[in-house]
């Protein structure tokens, strides 16, 4: 049984505001149209299709090849949308899952349950409904006295009475596709706005005596639709709390997950404790046992178990187990930190490997290079990696001590066991377990002081 997705994802989205179609804008790290395909994975079998249209050039770069898209122009509604679709889908499935692409709390297990309701289901399709107080503009789900599901109605033309109607249309179907693409042509063009909504073949379904089936789903919280920037903000609040309880339940703690913003996907550990204001974005695995933040930024990066990273910014770096670093230190792409490396405040690391026990404790800047174990890194230490054209690497040994305020002026050997005086400036290679000392400050003048009055 073939069961193919059809995302509809051409509307403006002018309630957004925005230059940015709607469907791209992101939430927890991925834009709201990945997490709604995401979420459809577990329902079907084929690549789904998504129905595009404004911003549709963007749309479909961004999908690549994770869907075919079609384009829906003009856009004349939900029904017109998924109509989109036939052309490509027609005697290619069993089974159409048809949803809206700005509704990205969907679950797969709701979408799982959906299909599993239309396998038994001897009419064309069933939908998924929700109760709720709040209406949020949706449509209304009207039923006969039997309890069989009668139509839906938009809300703004729904009569006072209707709009009292608690059951609301979440706007995610399963349909027979035979059924589906005949209907579609049938949908009558909707007189107040010229457009063909999908919500009316309910009313196909019931003029042929066909029983549709409503899935009446009991979490609210995940058919939250996006309409407006306010509703994507309550949507991502929604899915971050989502993800930190995953995470929590994984066995991670965090001493306040409303302040812990973690991008889906990334991976942690257990036994690792995550403080507040702590964003873990991108591509990240953190491992066991590590405690990070707070405030903390860590993005593109690995974290092995064990590590303390307090207050820092870390990005595209590796850090390997017992690492302990910050407050205020900065990893930029290509950093990677050997075990039990301490790195303290003011730091900053990039391209470069620190090797196993370096320390680096205060104010320095290694870009491009290597440093050797258990070197030490005297405080504001600088790596002169650039001579304005091109990046030079630097060299350093194994237990070398680099003394305060060392300039290594690259292109730039240092042999194990060196050691630099403070305020070195070194251009030249130093071999090993060599002192070198530069540029001693030497007396140039006699200095008449001045005296402070009435001393
Ligand atoms: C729709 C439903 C409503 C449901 C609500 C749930 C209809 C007529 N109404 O209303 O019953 O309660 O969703 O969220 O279906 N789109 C296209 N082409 C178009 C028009 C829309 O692709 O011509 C896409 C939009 O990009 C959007 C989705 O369809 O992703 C829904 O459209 P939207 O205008 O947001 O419908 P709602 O008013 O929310
Ligand atoms: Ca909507």
């Amino acid at each position: 049984m073939k069961v193919t997705a059809v995302l509809l994802a051409a509307g403006q989205g002018t309630r957004m505001k925005s230059s940015l179609p709607k469907v791209l804008h992101p939430l927890c790290g991925k834009p709201m149209v990945w997490h709604v395909i995401e979420a459809l994975k577990p329902a079907t079998t084929e690549k789904p299709v998504v129905v595009i249209g404004h911003g549709a050039g963007q749309v479909k770069k961004y999908l690549g090849d994770t869907a075919d898209c079609v384009l829906q122009e003009p856009q004349l509604g939900t029904g017109h949308a998924a109509m989109q679709a036939e052309s490509s889908l027609k005697n290619k499935t069993d089974i159409v899952i048809v949803t809206y692409a700005d509704m990205p709390l969907l679950r797969g297990e709701t979408f799982k349950r959906l299909a599993e309701t239309q396998r038994l289901n001897p009419g064309p399709f069933s939908l998924l409904t929700v109760t709720s107080d709040d209406p949020r503009g949706f449509g209304r789900i009207l039923r006969n006295p039997d309890g069989t599901v009668s139509a839906i109605v938009e809300e703004y033309v729904a009569t006072p009475e209707q709009q009292k109607i608690k059951e609301l249309n979440v706007g995610a179907y399963c349909f027979k596709a035979g059924w589906l693409w005949d209907a579609l042509h049938r949908i009558p063009k909707n007189p107040k706005k010229g457009e063909y909504y999908l919500t009316d073949v309910v009313e196909l379904a019931v003029k042929e005596n066909l029983p549709v089936q409503a899935v009446l789903h009991d979490d609210f919280s995940e058919t939250i639709g996006i309409n407006t920037r306010v509703h994507l903000s309550e949507a991502e609040a929604a899915m971050r709390a989502r993800i930190n309880r995953e995470h929590m339940l994984n066995g991670v703690s965090m001493m306040n997950p409303g302040s812990t913003y973690i991008d889906v996907g990334v991976k942690i550990g257990k036994d690792t404790t995550i403080m507040p204001n702590t964003y873990l974005q991108g591509d990240t695995e953190i491992g066991e046992g590590n405690v990070i933040g707070p405030n903390t930024i860590i993005r593109d990066s690995r974290i092995g178990n064990r590590c303390r990273v307090l207050a820092s910014v870390l990005e595209g770096a590796l850090l390997e187990d017992d690492v302990d670093m910050g407050p205020f230190a900065r990893l930029r792409k290509g950093a990677h930190l050997k075990s039990r490396v301490h790195m303290g405040n003011f730091g900053e690391v990039k391209d470069s490997t620190l090797g196993e026990g370096v320390k680096m404790g205060h104010f320095s800047y290694i870009g491009n290079a290597k440093i050797g174990a258990n070197t030490n890194i005297g405080a504001g230490a600088i790596t002169a990696n650039y001579d304005g054209e091109r990046k030079l690497p630097t060299e350093i040994g194994e237990d070398v001590f680099i003394g305060v305020d060392t300039m290594l002026v690259a292109p730039l050997k240092l042999g194990d066991g060196a050691q630099t005086g403070a305020g070195a400036i070194v251009t030249k290679n130093v071999a090993e377990d060599t002192l070198v000392v530069g540029m001693p400050a030497r007396a140039i003048k006699k200095l008449e002081r001045k005296r402070k009055k009435g001393k």
